[in-house]
């Protein structure tokens, strides 16, 4: 049995992302810190309220990027973290930050990448009159949500949607996604394959209808 795989999570706000891994049985991962660049955010409650250590790095106090990201991976690296999860983490990184975690440090994102990276996705999606929109959980690198795809989850959007139904349905299987890639990648089910990185054993994107080839007419 793999020793405890000690995962760092950063957030900067509501952590309701933070909150499903919290939930979760990410064995052999377990949640050793969490790093939030707001004071006051809600995912620092939801945190202490499950024991797990925090470290409040308010990114203002810092002279720039550098600095932050070295003061976070000092956290990281204190904490023996060996996979970074961004969950609702709202600043970009620098190479001091992927330096220190090269391939360990995955986000969630609101949308179907590669489309509507960047903010406010969800309404992006809503703007675009897309009928299917979902999240993405992917491997960060030095782009906008632009690193190698880890899996998927869609959902409708609804002729009647507003922006709130559509962040909720996205939310929702948001909790569902990470903890089960999280929980995959603490396992050391990642693996390179001819199109880049994958999660061996993981249905990447378990809603897809998968409808069988209709058969020659
Ligand atoms: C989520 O929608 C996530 O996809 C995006 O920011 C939001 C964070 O929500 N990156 P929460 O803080 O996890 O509730």
């Amino acid at each position: 049995m793999a020793s405890d795989v000690r995962i760092g999570v950063l957030a900067s706000g509501s952590g309701t992302n933070l909150q499903a891994l919290l939930d979760a049985d990410l064995t052999p991962g377990r949640i050793a810190l969490l790093v939030c660049n707001k004071p006051g955010a809600k995912a620092i409650e939801r945190a202490e309220r499950s024991g797990v250590p925090v470290a409040v790095l308010d990114h203002r106090r810092f002279d720039g990027r550098e600095a932050f990201d070295r003061a976070v991976v000092e956290r990281l690296r204190e904490a023996g973290v060996e996979w970074v999860v961004f969950a609702g983490f709202m600043r970009l990184v620098t190479p001091v930050f992927l330096g220190a975690f090269p391939n360990r440090v995955v986000n969630i994102h609101p949308a179907l990448l590669p489309s509507f990276p960047g903010v406010d996705a969800q309404r992006q999606a809503l703007e675009a009159g897309v009928r299917i929109t979902g999240c993405s959980v992917h491997l960060v690198d030095a782009g906008v949500d632009t690193g190698p795809i880890l899996a998927q989850a869609a959902v409708p959007i609804l002729p009647d949607d507003d922006l709130d139904a559509v962040r909720a349905r996205v939310l929702q299987q948001e909790h569902r996604l990470l903890p089960a890639v999280v929980q995959a990648l603490a396992a050391g089910r990642l693996a390179t394959g001819p199109h880049g990185p994958y999660l061996v054993g993981f249905d990447p994107a378990p809603d897809a209808a998968l409808s069988p080839v209709p058969p020659e007419r």
